[in-house]
């Protein structure tokens, strides 16, 4: 959809040809909502509140302590791996879903320090999202001895902090806040050229676009599952270990779910063979019902066909911002070359919080990350173009007629 200029019809039009639309129907989404906050979390799908309430009365409150056996609550996390493994191109064996994205990344990132012995360097974006530089920060100075290179955009580049003591880098595939898409396979192999690992951050990449861990080389990965991937809040994330990594990595949070004989309760702490070895205590399994929910959904999704609405939706959301809401102080801060675009697209306004608050009070659903950042998450399953259509309208009237200069929209919630 590219003509010069956009009107509704128009994206009435490609709705009416979208071959993803008739998946909207398996989402519970509210009245009068338009939600462009998916790239923070996802709504539920409607099969979600019913796998819960089973687990609940059924597995929980039949079966009780007999469900771990019975219904394969003690082998969820390992099942549930395996059902993720193909939305980011690894093999079964390869993933688990426990813990969150945080805790994950911690685990790898000493996972793989550990398998790379007198290397004294690790290496981390400055702007990635927080947790990722507290984690490599934390992750060296706990061992010590390690110099905490940063690299950003507008550099220092990759290519110019890389040497044979680096020991790790990590990077994120999808910026979190303008959706910059890195290009995996080149970043992994100019790391491998000097022997580094590198583990990358998919939290915004999984669901969003075609991921292909194992094509790319990739060591380690990890990512959250409440995204895109429309897991519920604080659904517990996802740790990808290439299989051949797995057998030397150790879980640097040992805990007895990641034993090779858990219920022999040994005094020695032995890892379980492949992925397995990164569990660590008792996973919170009501949280993995709403997911499996999901995961039953994202099997019948074809990838290719989410990245191609994707990119149609965020390129008609920036065509829109250009044509509608020209000379009023937008300024678009996500790649317009769709090819190193994720699923998501920033814009800048002076007054960003207050227009976002605005917004939302108007039913057009994104956030905001200082200092004046406004994201609108593009989700292909449950988005129509004519939603797009109306958010910028809103935007428009919110922008034109000065309404975020409401006071009450000033006031910072403890959430952004
Ligand atoms: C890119 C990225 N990495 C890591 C995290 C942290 O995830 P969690 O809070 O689930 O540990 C987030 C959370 O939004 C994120 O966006």
């Amino acid at each position: 959809m590219h003509p010069s200029r956009i009107d509704r019809a128009a994206c009435r039009q490609a709705d009416a040809t979208d071959p993803l639309a008739h998946v909207r129907d398996e989402f519970v989404l509210p009245d009068g909502v338009t939600y462009l906050d998916g790239n923070s979390l996802g709504p539920p799908p409607r099969d979600a509140e019913r796998r819960l309430r089973e687990m609940a009365t059924v597995e929980w409150g039949q079966g009780l302590v007999r469900s771990w056996n019975d219904a394969g609550w003690f082998d969820k996390p390992l099942a549930l791996g395996d059902r993720v493994a193909p939305l980011i191109g690894a093999d079964p064996g390869e993933v688990v879903v426990c813990d969150s994205t945080s805790v994950n990344l911690f685990k790898v990132v000493l996972a793989a320090l550990a398998l790379r012995p007198g290397r004294t360097a690790v290496v981390a974006e400055s702007g990635s999202f927080p947790t990722d530089l507290y984690v490599t920060e934390g992750a060296a100075g706990l061992l010590g001895g390690y110099e905490h290179r940063l690299i950003a955009e507008g550099g220092p580049a990759l290519a110019d902090v890389l040497d044979d003591d680096v020991a790790v880098v990590l990077l994120s595939q999808v910026d979190y806040r303008t959706g910059r898409l890195l290009d995996m396979a080149a970043l992994t192999e100019r790391a491998h050229r000097h022997g580094v690992l590198v583990v990358w951050d998919l939290c915004h990449s999984a669901g969003a676009l075609p991921v292909a861990v194992n094509d790319a080389g990739v060591d380690f990965a990890v990512g959250c599952t409440y995204k895109y991937l429309n897991g519920g809040p604080g659904a517990p994330a996802f740790l990808f270990a290439a299989a051949r990594h797995q057998d030397a990595a150790r879980n640097p949070v040992p805990g007895w779910h990641g034993h090779a004989d858990p219920f022999a309760f040994t005094t020695a702490y032995r890892p379980a063979a492949g992925v397995a070895r990164f569990r660590t205590g008792t996973p919170p399994m009501l949280s993995y019902a709403p997911l499996e929910a999901s995961l039953d959904l994202w099997q019948r999704v074809d990838l290719a066909a989410v990245r191609d609405k994707s990119l149609r939706l965020t390129d008609l959301f920036i065509q829109l911002v250009d044509q509608e809401c020209a000379g009023l102080g937008l300024e678009v801060a996500s790649p317009r070359d769709a090819a190193q675009r994720g699923s998501q697209v920033a814009v800048r306004h002076e007054h960003g919080y207050a227009v976002m608050r605005a917004l939302i009070e108007r039913g057009v659903i994104g956030d905001f990350r200082a200092p004046d950042l406004m994201r609108f998450g593009f989700t292909p399953l449950y988005l129509r173009y004519a939603d797009v259509w109306d958010a910028v309208q809103v935007l428009r009237e919110v922008l034109r007629a000065e309404l975020w200069r409401d006071e009450r929209y000033a006031v910072r919630a403890t959430v952004t």
